[in-house]
């Protein structure tokens, strides 16, 4: 309610002439900006715009992993390394809680870098040149990129994710040749040859025809510890910030909450596969705070885990 009303009629009243100059400075006001919200767009160096596809997580992480699978040249502190031909499709995944693969890149190609989550909200921020997107679960972002400065990046994630958010950072390297590798620290033993690491995908045939052995079973598992991501939380040298460490873990006792209710259980098979396979159901106490995904799995993918984790002895 005004102080004063209006006095009768001044709707009708004729406007003044600078009231009607005001009028059409604050319109053409809005329409120079109206069409300068397009044009920044093309000269105010903005970040690029990407083309999306829906998806999902489940099919994501399907192109994922054969993606790692059949590019993969090593790791890089439990990260895979993948270095793409130029103007390839790269296939990079956010998770809780980190990018992989690790990106060596040339100068002055271009990429179409994939982007999605397999879990939540993730925020890829490259760093330090500053280019932000957004990287939803159920959509495939596609980067049409060109590293135009050598360097170490690094790929920070700025949406707060949850407890293990500021462990998530991710590494581009871009290469003006082969040569640099050394001086990032890829030397000639720590990268395979192209297309020669193939060994996950051996093994897990090996698997399906049942004809592996123990040794065996814990290599393909070790490989699957890296590429599903169980790395980024559960470590395998006893420190338990995020969950569990996997040293010295199995045939253990371990306290966990289950419907609200604190009890021990041996960690066994069984608790393995029930841990990957409905995550939620027992939480061991201490962390109830980190939400661990559901990955999908095949039964030998747990088997070959199940392996490793058993050989991470004390
Ligand atoms: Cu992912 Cu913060």
């Amino acid at each position: 309610m005004s102080l004063l009303s209006p006095v009768e009629g001044w709707y009708s009243k004729k406007v003044s002439k600078d009231e009607k100059m005001w009028i059409a400075i604050s319109f053409a006001l809005c329409v120079i900006l109206f069409v300068w919200m397009v044009l920044w767009h093309v000269f105010g160096n903005q970040n690029p715009s990407n083309t999306t596809y829906r998806t999902s997580p489940a099919e994501y992480i399907k192109l994922y992993e054969a993606y790692v699978k059949k590019n993969s040249r090593g790791n890089d502190n439990g990260i895979p390394v993948v270095m793409p031909e130029p103007n390839s499709d790269v296939i990079m995944l956010a998770q809780m809680w980190r990018w992989s693969p690790v990106l060596i890149l040339k100068k002055d190609e271009w990429y179409n870098i994939h982007l999605s989550s397999a879990d939540l909200l993730h925020g890829f921020s490259l760093q330090p040149v500053n280019m932000n997107f957004m990287v939803f679960p159920g959509y495939d972002y596609v980067l049409r990129f060109r590293p135009n400065a050598v360097g170490e990046y690094k790929v920070l994630c700025n949406e707060f994710c949850g407890i293990g958010h500021h462990t998530m950072i991710g590494k581009i390297v871009v290469i003006e040749n082969e040569a640099d590798l050394e001086k990032y620290g890829y030397t000639k033993d720590k990268l395979s040859a192209p297309n020669t690491a193939t060994a996950v995908t051996d093994t897990t045939t090996a698997a399906t025809t049942g004809e592996m052995a123990e040794a065996e079973m814990v290599k393909a598992g070790e490989q699957l510890y890296a590429l599903k991501g169980c790395n980024a939380c559960h470590k395998l040298d006893g420190t338990n910030q995020l969950a569990p460490s996997f040293k010295g873990l199995w045939n253990t006792t371990a306290k966990v909450k289950e419907n609200g209710q604190e009890k021990e259980m041996l960690i066994d098979e069984a608790y393995v596969q029930s841990s990957i396979l409905t995550p939620q159901k027992h939480i061991t106490v201490g962390f109830e705070q980190t939400i661990m995904p559901t990955m999908p799995v095949t039964e030998d993918e747990i088997k070959q885990l199940t392996a490793f984790i058993k050989s991470q002895k004390n």
